[in-house]
């Protein structure tokens, strides 16, 4: 069962609780406010004066959305050149590795928030269709009698051979959505993929829809991250699995150490040769900084009200994977 309002606003971003409950009161208050007019106002401000972070600025809830879109509109065609530029390609393998913990099937639906240029859904097709085609070999071992143009067939066609899965890939950025499209064009992906424009706190789908929900690399851009889990949580089915795969908190000194030289001397660098763009990579190592811990993540992921909630930290901790499920 999802978290009731008032305590998943306690996880407010790290705001004064006493200005999330204030904001959430405020129909309730503005009818009866034993201050007329201007102390509604006065409370109306305070929640348009609520505070978050976007990197290392504190900035208001409304300016975040905008700047975080930028970000991603300025860096999107030089996005995935960028991760294999700044990981040396491991960004691939954490990839992978959420995909190996996933482990869909044929018929499983996948919605991947924050798909952006869509990593994860053609990694989730790939492994749908190797499946798939174990199935069928085994199949195909079993029965003795099949003309090869029996064989042939069913290994011809590309919607077969998902089962019925489909993933969809839903983020707030055109710019990301585009590139992922013409990617997934040239890579001669055609059936089991849908692009839609939306966001993490609101999406726009109906409840108990998918299996699986992934958010690679997303969720610390989100302005509310609370909302952006509870909605995981609406749109899954019951006995659907949440997935989020995340830069966390390095769990070993040296190698830490190490990381913040790198990340803070290193990547915007690189940012500024390769992509022109020095600020949207000083986002991205001070973003990281922001994001809670493996434990207090996990926390908020129960609070959304998933249930058998764990992780796992990979490459000391750099990043993580957190899984929840609906029950
Ligand atoms: C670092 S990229 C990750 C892309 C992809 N998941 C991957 O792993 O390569 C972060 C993505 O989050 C998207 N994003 C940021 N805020 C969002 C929101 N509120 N709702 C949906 N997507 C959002 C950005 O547009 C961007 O495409």
């Amino acid at each position: 069962m999802a978290a009731p309002r008032s305590r998943a606003l306690w996880g407010c971003c790290g705001h004064g609780w006493w200005r999330a409950i204030l904001a959430s009161r405020l129909p309730v208050l503005r009818s009866s406010c034993p201050w007329g007019p201007l102390g509604v106002r006065l409370l109306s401000q305070e929640k348009q004066a609520s505070e978050t972070h976007f990197g290392f600025e504190t900035v208001s809830e409304e300016e975040k959305g905008g700047k975080v879109y930028h970000v991603f509109q300025s860096v999107a065609k030089k996005y995935d050149v960028m991760n294999d530029m700044m990981s040396l390609g491991i960004h691939r393998i954490w990839k992978d590795l959420l995909l190996w913990k996933m482990h869909p099937f044929p018929g499983t639906q996948l919605l991947d928030v924050a798909g952006g240029t869509g990593d994860i859904a053609f990694r989730f097709l790939n492994y749908i269709q190797a499946q798939h085609r174990g199935r069928q070999k085994r199949q195909l071992r079993a029965q003795q009698n099949l003309s090869w143009e029996e064989i042939a067939k069913k290994y011809q066609n590309e919607e077969d051979s998902l089962g019925g899965s489909q993933v969809v890939i839903c983020d707030i950025n055109k710019e990301m959505l585009k590139v992922g499209k013409q990617k997934a064009q040239a890579q001669g992906y055609k059936a089991g993929l849908a692009w839609i424009l939306g966001d993490a706190e609101e999406l726009p789908f109906d409840d108990d829809k998918f299996d699986v929900y992934t958010i690679a690399f997303g969720i610390r851009n989100v302005t509310h991250i609370d909302r952006a889990l509870q909605e995981a949580h609406r749109v899954l089915k019951p006995g659907g699995r949440f997935l989020c795969l995340e830069f966390s908190q390095v769990n070993n000194p040296l190698i830490s150490r190490l990381y913040d030289l790198y990340s803070f001397q290193v990547i915007p660098v690189l940012g500024e040769v390769i992509a022109g763009d020095w600020k949207s990579y000083q986002y991205l190592v001070e973003s990281i900084r922001k994001f809670p811990p493996q434990e207090e993540f996990k926390e908020m992921i129960e609070d959304a009200g998933f249930q058998k909630v764990s992780y796992e930290s990979l490459t000391s901790g750099i990043v993580a994977i957190h899984s929840g499920f609906k029950l």
